[in-house]
């Protein structure tokens, strides 16, 4: 009867691990697609769009930025490779956790390295968010955020959420 119920509590916890795993995988592919395409102002009524590296007229991305504030714009893109590259070293610690640590751990490492990505974002989209996204003053077309912008304040969220529960997590 006891054994039974620790199977089945363990079974609990790998479902929940094995979920984390994917929302954690999840996150860092649209990092990595928010930060790569250039989709985070589009114009209104012209098919035209800025991401953080190019201007895209018709899906055609070969343009150039013609933001006004050049150090903002390497701030974001310095702040989002480092939150991909953060969230990509919490996953590799995570599943090197998952095998080595010893039982009744909690995963603080993985978490640690996720609440810095959670803050690499938090920083990124403050500092994009504050320079450009209500802007019709960084080019001539009235605008809304794009498909990027949106990516990254989901990010921005799960990545706090995954990193506390690796820190609450023990490892069973
Ligand atoms: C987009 O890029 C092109 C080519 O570099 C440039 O001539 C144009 O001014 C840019 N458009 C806007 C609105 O920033």
């Amino acid at each position: 009867m006891n054994s039974l119920l620790r199977s089945h509590q363990k079974a609990k916890m790998l479902v929940l691990l094995a979920g984390l795993f994917v929302v954690h995988i999840a996150t860092a592919i649209m990092l990595f697609v928010s930060t790569i395409a250039n989709v985070w102002m589009v114009a209104d009524n012209v098919d035209f769009s800025v991401g953080l590296w190019k201007n895209c007229t018709s899906g055609n991305c070969d343009g150039s930025l013609t933001y006004g504030d050049e150090g903002a714009i390497k701030a974001v893109q310095a702040f989002m490779i480092l939150s991909i590259i953060f969230s990509i070293i919490s996953l590799v610690v995570f599943v090197f956790q998952l095998f080595t640590m010893e039982k009744g751990n909690r995963f603080f490492l993985s978490g640690s390295s996720m609440l810095v990505c959670w803050l690499c974002i938090l920083v990124g989209v403050s500092i994009y968010t504050n320079h450009y996204a209500h802007s019709e003053v960084n080019f001539p077309f009235s605008s809304h955020q794009g498909y990027c912008f949106i990516l990254t304040w989901i990010c921005f969220c799960f990545s706090f959420i995954i990193g506390i529960l690796y820190m609450v997590l023990r490892k069973k």
